[in-house]
């Protein structure tokens, strides 16, 4: 009896320790293909200005004008605050930007607001009524498709009847049907944040591809080995990363790709 207590015990913590470190153990078995960068090789426009031997700070072309949303809008599926910062010094030397996936427009805001007033930029979302025709392929994960029911709530977003809207064009269409054939060579800056399944993935990364321009930069959002979530996105970039020289930006969740001449 008492062995059989012993030996209940034993596998009851096995199964602790295994549910408490799961995002370690699937890590472990993760074979990342992406190699990790410092932020200065997306853009020279991150070096940091040194200011003595033990401090370095923000040059002043990289200080932005950003904001804060309060805890009760339970906004789903942002960038994070470091991450925002990322995009909104790249919109600054952008005049032609896309994003694919708009949700709240966070992100579109923040880039409407560092970037010129000659900038143009085009986000690509789904309406509420829009969802009851996508349809989840075979290799779709499930968590990333039921996302994307539960983040596309908005019709209206942060920048909307603010001062910037009119750098913002909204395309309320499914990427999928999107055509990109007279986008081509166009865009500085290409954002993939839209659907995190891997169909939506792959089709709005290889229309990216024919959309931007020689040394445009590319950045997916949401690289997060052992995140459900995320398991597409993070498939996608592994199979093509290599081949493509993807580089995942240390200390976030953003992968970059610069288009070499
Ligand atoms: C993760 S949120 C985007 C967050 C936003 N980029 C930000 O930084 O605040 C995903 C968005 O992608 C959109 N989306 C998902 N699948 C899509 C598809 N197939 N076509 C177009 N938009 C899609 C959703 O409607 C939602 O607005």
């Amino acid at each position: 009896m008492i062995k059989i207590i012993l030996l209940i015990s034993i596998l009851i913590n096995f199964i602790l320790i295994f549910y408490i470190n799961k995002k370690k153990i699937r890590n472990l078995f993760n074979i990342t293909k992406i190699h990790k960068a410092n932020i200065n090789e997306i853009h020279e426009i991150f070096s940091e200005r040194k200011i003595s031997n033990n401090l370095k700070g923000p040059k002043k072309e990289t200080i932005i004008k950003s904001f804060c949303i309060s805890s009760d809008n339970s906004i789903v599926g942002m960038t994070s605050d470091y991450e925002g910062w990322i995009l909104s010094v790249l919109s600054t030397v952008s005049k032609k930007i896309f994003e694919f996936g708009t949700c709240s427009g966070k992100t579109t805001y923040l880039m409407a607001l560092n970037s010129n007033t000659d900038t143009e930029i085009t986000t690509i979302t789904l309406r509420p009524n829009q969802v009851e025709n996508i349809a989840k392929d075979i290799q779709d994960n499930k968590v990333s498709f039921k996302n994307i029911l539960k983040e596309s709530i908005y019709e209206k977003f942060l920048f909307s009847d603010t001062e910037v809207e009119k750098k913002i064009k909204v395309i309320f269409e499914n990427s999928l049907d999107f055509n990109e054939e007279s986008f081509q060579n166009m865009y500085d800056l290409i954002f993939i944040d839209g659907g995190h399944t891997y169909s939506v993935v792959k089709n709005d990364s290889e229309k990216s591809f024919r959309m931007i321009k020689d040394n445009g930069i590319i950045l997916w959002h949401d690289y997060v080995p052992g995140k459900e979530s995320a398991k597409n996105v993070v498939k996608y970039l592994n199979e093509i990363g290599s081949e493509k020289n993807i580089f995942h930006i240390q200390n976030t969740s953003l992968c970059f790709y610069k288009k070499k001449i």
